[in-house]
């Protein structure tokens, strides 16, 4: 029996087809972020898995993480995440460098999941972290980046919302509202990330099984149903925890006056799992009906740089999925066909005697910048258009000799229309291609 010829479970291979498509992504992400002045950099495939175990969170350990003991009997794992990595990173320069630093990758991240639409177990990610930036900024700036970037597609301001919570909101209801300890905390932090993905029955039974009294139930309902900036003021100011959470009013105060204030909406029921984030969380959501999930994902974090014993340094950034972004894109006919490469010529020739002057003609054409095949091989007069057509071309160059002179002749293969050239009229040749 032959060996299977498909990927690995929720693994993706790229043909050239989906490369171009992934390229596509690629050169956006580093085009907006480096027009933000953000600089590229990238880590190792594994990590030591202490290093997510520290603070990545229950289900990223428990049941995503890819990680195994190698022959120096480490216990390894391939990155699920890139935030450790980067904190990691940063704990080696962040005292010499001036700040803030900006700093973009594109990894592939690897997540033991169920494959479903969204869901892989191989993605990559598109990573953007601010380190030590003034209070509130770092946020409004990397946030700007992100609606930058999904209107470089030329996403409109319907197609997409920024949910937005503050962690020290919910830790101020949970400590002096409800007077959680920290175990019962974590429940109920568990508790608000499933929030929407459960039947109201069910997620009062959740909630029950956390708190007890009635007047917590009511005070975490009361929570559960903020559905706007206004109203959260109110809820602060009226049980006294405003002061606890000046930073974000700040915030809101701040968006309130950019354009950030059209994607920006609070909605309490944004947590994060994972459990490094501190201060503002966020998920970016399609407001599309048949695509309602999250294409991003980020937040605040202040004390990641502790497990490497180093002082608190605030980073705020955000993570975008390569399979979340192609299914926004889709959804919202966003997406360029991709379905054929895009070249700029095809050389035949129709006689061996051509054969020669074609390949040096397409190496001076290559040299100045023209993406360029040859046919190998003559090839019938009356196949090459199909040939080229079926390759996506729109335009061929057929050598042939006239009048005992080498020339070109360039078709379009959309107007039909032919222009004439001497094969040694290079400097003109390109100009016409390029
Ligand atoms: P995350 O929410 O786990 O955050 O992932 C961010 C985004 O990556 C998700 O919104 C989704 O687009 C994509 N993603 C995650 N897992 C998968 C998967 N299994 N299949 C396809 N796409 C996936 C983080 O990873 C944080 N480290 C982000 C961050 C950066 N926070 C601060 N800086």
């Amino acid at each position: 029996m032959g060996l299977n010829k498909k990927p690995y479970k929720g693994c993706r291979d790229f043909f050239p087809e989906d490369m171009r498509v992934r390229n596509y992504f690629f050169e956006h992400m580093r085009r907006v972020a480096e027009s933000y002045a953000y600089e590229p950099y990238d880590g190792p495939l594994l990590e030591e898995v202490e290093l997510y175990k520290a603070k990545s969170g229950e289900e990223l350990i428990n049941d995503q993480i890819y990680s195994f003991t190698d022959r120096g009997n480490r216990e390894v794992a391939i990155r699920p995440e890139m935030t450790p990595t980067v904190a990691r990173m940063v704990a080696n320069v962040h005292k010499q460098e001036a700040k803030p630093l900006r700093w973009f990758s594109i990894p592939n991240l690897m997540r033991y999941e169920k494959p479903q639409r969204g869901r892989v177990r191989e993605h990559w990610q598109f990573n953007v972290d601010i380190f030590g930036a003034p209070k509130n900024l770092g946020e409004i700036e990397v946030l700007s980046l992100i609606t930058q970037f999904l209107k470089s597609f030329g996403a409109k301001k319907e197609m997409f919302s920024i949910l937005i919570n503050d962690r020290s909101i919910v830790d101020a209801v949970f400590n002096k509202l409800l007077n959680l300890n920290n175990e019962d905390s974590y429940k109920l932090y568990k508790v608000i990330d499933k929030a929407k993905k459960v039947t109201p029955e069910k997620l009062n039974v959740m909630i029950s099984e956390v708190i007890n009294s009635e007047d917590s139930k009511v005070i975490f309902t009361e929570y559960l149903s903020l559905n706007s900036f206004h109203n959260v003021v109110i809820f602060l100011e009226k049980y006294a925890i405003d002061k606890d959470c000046e930073t974000f009013l700040n915030f809101t105060r701040l968006v309130s006056q950019t354009e950030l204030n059209h994607f920006i909406k609070y909605d309490p029921t944004i947590v994060r799992g994972l459990d490094y984030y501190t201060g503002i969380v966020f998920e970016l959501f399609d407001e599309h009906p048949d695509n309602r999930r999250a294409i991003a994902g980020g937040g605040a974090y202040a004390n990641l740089l502790q497990i490497f014993n180093e002082q608190p340094l605030q980073g705020f950034g955000f993570g975008l999925g390569d399979v979340t972004l192609k299914d926004f894109l889709q959804t919202h006919k966003l997406l360029p066909d991709f379905s054929k490469p895009k070249h700029d010529i095809m050389l035949f020739y129709t006689s061996d005697e051509e054969e020669i002057p074609t390949f040096s003609l397409a190496e001076n054409l290559r040299s100045r910048g023209v993406k360029t095949e040859v046919s190998l091989g003559t090839i019938k007069f009356n196949k090459i258009f199909k040939l080229a057509e079926n390759k996506g071309y729109k335009r061929v160059g057929i050598v042939e000799k006239k009048d005992e002179k080498l020339q070109l002749q360039i078709k379009d293969l959309t107007d039909k229309t032919a222009t004439f050239y001497a094969v040694e009229e290079i400097e003109k040749i390109s100009n016409f291609l390029n």
